[in-house]
């Protein structure tokens, strides 16, 4: 396998005969936002991008690399958090992102079909233009696309209510690493034909396949919306409070957890104001969408959860959006404090508030300089734990927290994937059976090892 980063002439020939040579991105300049993640802790770097315009020339691209042996990354918005889709090996760089194409809204199959660089904001702004949603919402939303996100297997912000992506996805086309294409776009959703390939796609990060493009379900649209930020003295009773809001409200969309240590990180990274007078240890966030106003509906079920302290209700786009701001900037927000170490983790509920209260002192044990920040989707059992303050390569904080998760049962990664960062964990959460069984599915779909080579498997 070439990732030596020295590619012949020929190549390089046969790469701008395929997309045009301004689509062969070789200057250091223009290739180094490719070359690094979105935290700035992932630096790879790569001989050339190369920007495809339609599936037959993505096609083209294997097939020439599987011809020469040459490794590529796919790379959508690059918003991934695992160094997924940086080149960490030296690997060609295969930019979807001119493949933007939104398709017409099939209102009554509720149903879209998009290209796989489509952002996730432009499908859910075609959705909405028809009176429709598209159901899959994340804080990088302008950037991320649909190849992306269906290559992670984004879940995001509304997953306690319609799912994660594989749960929207109706069909893909995609190039294998063979240089085959299968495109499965007809949109019945109805179609037991053998192995669900969208499926298997989804969340394989680029190591299968090259998604080119999706057939995506639409779901109703929901113009009444209630948000409001609850305070609590403590996790486990926030907690306890999503599993009571949960059987309350069946319009729930989101419910996520922030401590009073994050909130105050955002005011001071945004200059926001902190929501409440008076600072509690935790906060939940919560959002209710229906066809009617759900305000009654909300206040009775909010008003029952008796270890409530204070609550901050908002109807109004602006006074929404404030509040999603003290959630949504986190991300943001430690990036102001360096190159955090982001981990993404899903714990049994029932273990879900010991694990949040116990963490910070696993961390401390190893790295007593480091500082760990939690929040997350608290009712999908989701929690992003962030550690600052420590050198990108001591991972001896990752280790500690990631062995914890899985004593108590839980998953090495909730929704951002393993990419190259958490690779050498895998074993953590899943068996040698499975490793095994994942090894075989690559080496039929990819047999020559040159889709992201260096990605999830170890
Ligand atoms: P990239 O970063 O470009 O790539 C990610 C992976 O997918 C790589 O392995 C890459 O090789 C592969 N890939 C990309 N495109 C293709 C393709 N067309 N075919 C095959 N493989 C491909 N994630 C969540 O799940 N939930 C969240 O709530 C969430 N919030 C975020 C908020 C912020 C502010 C940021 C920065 C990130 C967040 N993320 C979240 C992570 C990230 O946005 C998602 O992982 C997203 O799905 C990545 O999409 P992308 O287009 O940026 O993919
Ligand atoms: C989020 O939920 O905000 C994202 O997954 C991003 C992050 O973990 O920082
Ligand atoms: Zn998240």
């Amino acid at each position: 396998m070439n990732t030596d980063r020295t590619l012949t002439p020929q190549f390089m020939a046969a790469l701008c005969d395929i997309v045009g040579a301004a689509d062969v991105v070789t200057d250091a300049d223009q290739r180094s936002g490719y070359e690094v993640d979105w935290t700035g802790r992932f630096h790879g770097a790569t001989p050339a991008v190369v920007r495809p315009a339609d599936t037959a020339q993505v096609a083209a691209i294997v097939a020439l690399c599987r011809h020469e042996g040459v490794a590529l990354v796919a790379q959508g918005g690059n918003t991934g958090l695992v160094a997924g889709g940086v080149p960490m090996a030296g690997e060609l760089i295969v930019s979807l992102r001119r493949m933007d194409t939104v398709g017409e809204v099939d209102a009554s199959a509720r149903q879209i079909t998009v290209g796989a660089g489509a952002t996730l904001a432009a499908v859910r702004d075609a959705a909405a233009a028809a009176g429709l949603a598209y159901a899959i919402d994340l804080g990088a939303r302008d950037t991320a696309t649909i190849g992306g996100n269906i290559a992670t297997n984004a879940g995001g912000l509304n997953l306690i209510r319609y799912g994660g992506t594989r749960d929207q996805l109706v069909g893909v086309e995609a190039v294998l690493g063979t240089g085959q294409t299968i495109s499965h776009l007809g949109g019945l959703i109805k179609d037991n034909t053998g192995y669900h390939l969208p499926s298997l796609l989804c969340g394989s990060e680029g190591t299968l396949g090259i998604i080119t493009a999706a057939r995506l379900r639409l779901v109703a649209s929901h113009d009444h919306r209630v948000t409001a930020l609850l305070a609590f003295d403590d996790v486990g009773t926030a907690v306890e409070a999503v599993s009571r809001l949960r059987e309350r409200l069946d319009a729930l969309e989101s419910a996520e957890l922030v401590l009073d240590a994050g909130v105050r990180l955002v005011c001071d990274a945004f200059d926001l104001r902190p929501p409440f007078a008076e600072a509690h240890p935790a906060y939940v966030l919560i959002e209710v969408a229906d066809s009617h106003d759900p305000t009654d509906e909300v206040s009775t079920a909010v008003g029952g959860l008796t270890s409530m302290r204070d609550a901050a209700v908002a109807t109004d786009q602006t006074q929404r959006a404030l509040l999603w701001r003290y959630r949504e900037d986190h991300t943001l927000a430690l990036n102001t404090l360096g190159k955090p170490h982001k981990l993404d983790v899903t714990l049994p509920i029932d273990r879900l508030a010991e694990f949040i209260d116990t963490v910070p002192d696993v961390v401390h044990g190893v790295v007593p300089h480091g500082r760990t920040w939690l929040f997350g989707h608290v009712g999908d059992g989701n929690i992003h734990v962030n550690i600052s303050g420590v050198d990108a390569d001591d991972e001896s904080g990752d280790d500690a927290v990631l062995a914890y998760v899985a004593s108590l049962g839980g998953s090495i990664s909730a929704e951002h994937g393993i990419g190259t960062a958490k690779k050498r964990w895998l074993h953590l959460s899943r068996s040698i059976e499975e490793i095994d069984a994942m090894r075989a599915i690559k080496r039929a779909l990819d047999p020559d090892n040159i889709l992201n080579p260096n990605a999830l498997l170890p």
